[in-house]
C-alpha cells in the first residue's frame, strides 16, 4: 500500500513586523506516523515470521523511527547502525556519500532489512545496498519512512515505504536542516 501525502494550510509561523512568515508547516502528524508506522511493522512481523532479521539503521536521521519500529514489530530482531554522511548544511545533496561508521554485527548469511528516514537521491541506499550485499547477506530489504521522488537520480526498489512525497524540504521526526529541527515530532515542510 502507498500513502501519499499532499500539502496542507500551513499552520506553524513567524510573524516579523506584523508580516506574517511562514517557517514550516505540519506535512505529517505525529498521529498519522504513529499509525503508519504500526502498519509497516505489522506487515514485517508477517513477512518475517520464524527468522530473526537484523535491522540496520542508517544514522542519524532514522534514530526516532528505528525505535518506534522496531519496538512494534512482534518477531524477535537484533539491531545494528551504518553512518554515511551525504548533506552539508544546505538544502541539495553533494553528491558524495562518505561511510563512516560500518555495521559492526556479522550480516553473512542473514536475513537484513535496512531502514531509512528518507530516500531523496537515492545515492545513500544505492551505496550502502550494494555494500551489504558484498558482505554476503541472505536477503537484503529495505523499509524507508518516506520516499521524496523530487531529485531521484538512482533507482532504488523500497520494499516497506511509509509516505511519498512529491517535493518540499522536510525536517522533523528526525530529519533536519542543518542539524536542525530533528526534535520535532511531526514532519514539518521548511518554507
Ligand atoms: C539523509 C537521510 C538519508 C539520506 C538520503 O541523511 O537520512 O540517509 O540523506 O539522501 P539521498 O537519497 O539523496 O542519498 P544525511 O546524510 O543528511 O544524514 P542524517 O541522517 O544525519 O541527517
Amino acid at each position: 500500500m502507498k500513502v501519499t501525502v499532499r500539502f496542507k494550510e500551513p499552520d506553524i509561523c513567524i510573524i516579523v513586523n506584523k508580516e506574517k512568515i511562514v517557517e514550516k508547516e505540519i506535512l505529517i502528524p505525529r498521529e498519522t506516523i504513529q499509525k503508519r508506522v504500526a502498519e509497516l511493522a505489522d506487515q514485517i512481523s508477517s513477512d518475517y515470521e520464524g527468522k530473526e532479521p537484523i535491522l540496520i539503521g542508517i544514522l542519524n536521521g532514522v534514530v526516532f523511527f528505528f525505535a518506534d519500529l522496531v519496538r512494534e514489530i512482534r518477531i524477535p530482531t537484533m539491531i545494528d547502525f551504518i553512518r554515511a554522511a551525504s548533506y552539508g548544511s544546505k538544502k541539495t545533496s553533494s553528491g558524495t556519500i562518505r561511510l563512516t561508521k560500518d555495521v559492526e554485527m556479522p550480516v553473512k548469511g542473514k536475513p537484513v532489512i535496512l531502514v531509512e528516514d528518507i530516500v531523496d537521491t537515492g545515492l545513500t541506499l544505492t551505496h550502502i545496498v550494494r555494500m551489504l550485499k558484498d558482505k554476503g547477506v541472505e536477503s537484503l530489504k529495505i523499509c524507508a519512512l518516506i520516499d521524496k521522488l523530487e531529485r531521484r537520480d538512482m533507482t532504488v526498489s523500497i520494499d516497506y515505504c511509509g509516505f511519498q512525497i512529491e517535493e518540499g524540504f522536510l525536517v522533523g521526526y528526525g530529519l533536519d536542516y542543518d542539524e536542525k529541527y530533528r526534535h520535532l515530532p511531526d514532519i514539518c515542510v521548511l518554507k
